[in-house]
């Protein structure tokens, strides 16, 4: 088996604080083992067209506290066909790269798999708030995510206690209720609302109703934006509860800021992984943090069922909100 000699990293999809760690980790690991690696820009899009040029050490200084992707990012239609994906691997066999580091959510994993049965090496490292690969316990960029509801919430706070209000607030995730549930139970919100499990807006107006006539004079509702529509969900609570509140949607607040500790360190680990796995000629893996420890699983895990959700979690935020 001859050593790799050359390797490309892109981010796909969402961006997420950890990411320039995880870049700077393959840099900087791939030339301290005399491999070249080329930064390719605006993720597949930017593969297709080619735009990728040689990374240096000084290439990556400086960005590991730094939140976004200096490779930008884009969601990619093309790659979805097979001439897409043809004229990719092209781009990468024209410059004799022979293996590709991706950094992204499942969608950006499907990439990866059509690079492999194209003959190119393939690794794939979770880059997303969601926190919704299957196959890792977590994703780069989810705990930084968490943080920053964290932080938005308490400033909420005091506006809720001082109108005596309630607030709805509705953080990101796609169909995946995991910064909803994290979030909701650090900052001990009245109610969670998330896609994997049914809520009654009857009960949850109980509950509201409960805390205020017990003497509480604010709650707040964290709504995952995969729960249902949130103004829809206000107007009935509303209704059924008798009770003004207030809409907050995060939005895209959430994808940025500099990485939690965290974050960096999942960037910085993972990324060192993908470079080893390739350097012991390992393809269509991905890097996962699983039972404590960064390890490469086959990719394919990715594409299977989910995780069993934590219903242990959901429950222990039921019950301290009683
Ligand atoms: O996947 C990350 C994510 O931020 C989701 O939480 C959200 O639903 C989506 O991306 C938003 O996508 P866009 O950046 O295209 O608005």
């Amino acid at each position: 088996m001859s050593k790799i000699q050359k390797i490309a990293v892109l981010t796909s999809g969402g961006d997420a604080p950890g990411m320039n760690s995880a870049i700077r980790a393959v840099v900087r690991k791939g030339i301290y083992h005399d491999i070249k690696v080329y930064g390719v820009f605006h993720g597949y899009e930017g593969l297709i067209r080619g735009e990728m040029h040689e990374m240096k050490l000084g290439s990556v200084a400086d960005i590991v506290h730094r939140g976004g992707t200096i490779l930008k990012t884009a969601r990619s239609e093309e790659m979805y066909t097979e001439s897409g994906q043809k004229k990719a691997a092209q781009q990468l066999m024209d410059k004799e790269i022979e293996a590709l580091v991706v950094i992204g959510g499942d969608g950006s994993y499907r990439g990866a798999q059509s690079l492999s049965k194209l003959g190119i090496n393939v690794v794939g490292l979770p880059g997303t708030i969601d926190n919704d690969i299957v196959g890792t316990d977590l994703t780069i960029g989810f705990d930084t995510a968490v943080n920053t509801v964290v932080d938005a919430v308490s400033k909420l706070r005091d506006t809720a206690t001082s109108h005596e209000r309630t607030f709805l607030v509705e953080v990101m995730g796609r169909n995946c209720g995991d910064i909803a549930l994290r979030s909701g139970l650090a900052i001990g919100a009245e109610s969670i609302l998330i896609p994997e499990i049914p809520f009654d807006l009857e009960e949850v107006s109980e509950k509201l109703l409960r805390g205020y006539r017990r003497g509480k004079n604010h709650s707040i509702i964290i709504v995952a934006e995969g729960a249902g529509n949130i103004w829809d969900i206000s107007s009935k609570l509303k209704e059924v509860s008798g009770l003004d509140n207030r809409v907050t949607i995060l939005g895209h607040i959430q994808r940025g800021g500099s990485p939690s500790a965290l974050d960096s360190l999942l960037g910085a680990t993972m990324g060192g992984k993908a470079v080893e796995v390739l350097i012991e000629g390992k393809t269509e893996v991905m890097i996962s943090y699983y039972n404590n420890q960064v390890i490469e699983r086959p990719l394919s895990i990715a594409f299977g069922p989910r995780d069993p959700f934590d219903q242990k979690l959901y429950d222990l935020a039921n019950e301290l909100a009683i």
